[in-house]
């Protein structure tokens, strides 16, 4: 993605990773598709759980782990939460990935996307959870200049 962005910022707790994802989550128009980046518990829902909370949904984030998909529904759009982790194939989730993608009605977040790469789309945000210390992360959101919006108030 030769036009990409890249812009970077930290977060000292979960509070403000979530704080950052809520107002990202205000800024969602819908037919978005976000794909979260971390090790292993860096804090991939976290964020997804504050994004969420910054739309009107009410609904309750969770690890999507056991369930490889979850939805939140919010009044302009649904939100589909995914989990790759572990999965060997990406199968049947993979399809119903495929499916919401490109659709406004939902908004789409991807953890461990490796193996669905091929299916996300080039048009995406991309964010990089780093750990810089027990309770600090850098977040670093790469993206198309047009997907700009979503970072505005966060900057
Ligand atoms: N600055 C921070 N931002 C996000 N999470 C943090 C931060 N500091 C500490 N944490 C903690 O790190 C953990 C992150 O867990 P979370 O489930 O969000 O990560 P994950 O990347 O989704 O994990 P997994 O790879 O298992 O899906 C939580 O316990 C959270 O409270
Ligand atoms: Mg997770």
């Amino acid at each position: 993605m030769s036009t990409a962005l890249t812009w970077e910022i930290s977060a000292d707790s979960s509070d403000a990773t979530e704080r950052l994802a809520a107002q990202l989550g205000r800024n969602l128009r819908g037919g978005e598709v976000i794909e979260l980046v971390s090790d292993l518990g860096g804090g991939k829902t976290t964020f997804t759980r504050g994004m969420v909370h910054g739309t009107d949904s009410r609904d309750q984030v969770g690890s999507p782990s056991f369930t490889i998909s979850k939805e939140y529904r919010a009044s302009k759009f649904t939100i589909a939460h995914f989990d790759f982790y572990r999965l060997e194939e990406a199968g049947v989730v993979g399809a119903e990935l495929a499916e919401v993608i490109g659709d406004s009605q939902y908004v789409v977040v991807v953890e461990w996307g490796d193996i669905v790469h091929d299916v996300l789309p080039e048009h995406r945000l991309t964010v990089h959870l780093s750990r810089t210390g027990d309770e600090s992360r850098k977040l670093t959101f790469v993206y198309p200049r047009d997907l700009g919006y979503l970072l505005e108030g966060l900057k």
